[in-house]
């Protein structure tokens, strides 16, 4: 693997490469060449047609095959001192669709992974409220109002470690602080309704069960717009990894803000300024003034194939894929650039096109060899353009780690090999 390697190389633009061209002519002329041979793929019983196939239920819960035992969550050893107050990165190269499978999507925990006992589980409501509320797991699961939303989840520090230049080779390990799931839960309005929040209530202390009991204020109104207390995800109950058996959905805002293992939520008239909230998760400014509850996540996109785990394996038809998702608002185009951002084209968004959720582009394209500078931008319904990394350095200076959502470019050499790097 070659993860946490360091690079940083600059680039000018290069002249934009021809891209259109013939491309089904191509991947014919190319099966055609490969039928010239007999192929034991084709002319040989192969040994998993020998015999009978494992019967049902010997994989009670299934896996996948175990051709695709690489694809897994991965770690960057010397970014953390422990791996209890640590990050893996979802394999965004390696995946498609819009959906990030359970296992694989990226983990960010403080004290590790609680593994708690649903039955001895609870979430209070306390505060400012008319009743002060207890729910078990059953309670909610019987709550009137249950709903199913898709949305995206990004760590605030995702891509923080490109903030001084190119640095680690693989998108998995530059984006991957970010997936993408269907939750299943109660809206949170309807169980502070329940509660009777007070005129005087305007803020929430939301609080998790782990061992780090990680807290963060979250505005009323956000609370009420979109909230949900989840128990599901894909279908199924939360994973341990993800807050199992509850987890705050904010929709759209900073990974931080959706606590995991929720075990309290305080009605209060003003924030807590707790450390997730001051010492962490603010943005320090050239000047020295630091930027404080930049909750929303801005519109950002990356090219996953190709990218430095995924190289260019064939000459000619090509398809480029990558995932775009704003906090602010749907995504309304995704552009592609061969050249370094001198030539853009339009990406096809695939359906379902959600908000705030991942979207899928792809862009098809005529490779002839030579060296390509990939990048993509995404624009949402706002009228938001991801900026340029040079851009969102001359409003952020480099002392930021969070909400990093410069253009990302790629580098594709002529044997394919394909490295992070940045052009001024
Ligand atoms: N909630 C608790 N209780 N403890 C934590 O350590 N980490 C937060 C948030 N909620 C955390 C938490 C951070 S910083 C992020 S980015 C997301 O959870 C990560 O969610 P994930 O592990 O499902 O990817
Ligand atoms: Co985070």
């Amino acid at each position: 693997m070659d993860n946490g390697t360091t690079r940083s190389q600059r680039f000018g633009r290069r002249r934009f490469l021809g891209a259109a061209g013939a491309g089904t002519a191509a991947l014919l002329a190319a099966s055609a060449a490969r039928s010239a041979t007999p192929d034991p793929a084709i002319t040989e019983v192969q040994d998993w047609a020998r015999g009978l196939g494992d019967g049902v239920a010997t994989r009670p819960y299934g896996m996948p095959s175990e051709f695709e035992k690489h694809v897994v969550r991965r770690d960057v050893e010397w970014l953390t001192a422990s791996r209890q107050s640590s990050v893996s990165f979802t394999p965004l190269h390696s995946l498609d669709g819009v959906i990030t499978p359970s296992g694989l999507c990226f983990e960010r925990h403080h004290a590790g992974i609680a593994d708690i006992d649903p039955a001895k589980h609870r979430l209070m409501i306390n505060g400012l409220v008319d009743r002060q509320m207890v729910y078990t797991l059953d309670d909610l699961k019987r709550f009137p109002g249950r709903v199913g939303r898709i949305h995206f989840l990004e760590c605030a520090a995702n891509t923080g470690m490109e903030w001084r230049g190119a640095q680690l080779n693989g998108c998995q390990f530059t984006h991957g602080m970010v997936h993408n799931v269907a939750y299943t839960g109660i809206p949170l309005r309807m169980l502070l309704d329940h509660c009777g929040v007070r005129t005087n209530g305007r803020w929430l202390l939301a609080e998790g069960g782990d061992a780090a009991a990680m807290t963060r204020s979250l505005p009323l109104d956000k609370a009420m717009k979109d909230c949900l207390v989840a128990w599901a995800m894909n279908g199924e109950a939360l994973r341990p990894e993800q807050g199992y058996p509850l987890r705050l959905v904010v929709p759209g805002w900073e990974g931080n803000m959706w606590v995991k293992w929720l075990r309290r939520i305080e009605v209060g008239d003003q924030p807590w300024h707790h450390r997730e909230e001051t010492s962490k998760y603010t943005d320090l400014l050239a000047d020295g003034r630091a930027r404080r509850f930049t909750w929303i996540m801005d519109a950002k996109s990356v090219v996953a194939n190709p990218s430095p785990q995924a190289p260019l394996r064939h000459r000619g038809p090509n398809v480029l894929s990558g995932l775009a998702w704003s906090g602010r608002d749907a995504i309304r185009r995704v552009d592609v650039s061969l050249d370094g951002g001198r030539n853009w084209r339009t990406a096809r968004i695939d359906e379902p096109v959600l908000s705030p959720s991942f979207v899928r582009f792809y862009a098809e394209f005529d490779w002839n060899g030579s060296e390509l500078l990939v990048q993509s931008r995404a624009i949402d319904a706002t009228g938001y353009v991801q900026p340029t990394k040079h851009e969102l350095r001359r409003f952020r200076g480099t002392n930021s780690i969070y909400h990093n959502n410069g253009i990302q470019t790629w580098l594709v050499r002529p044997n394919g090999e394909t490295e992070n790097v940045e052009i001024s």
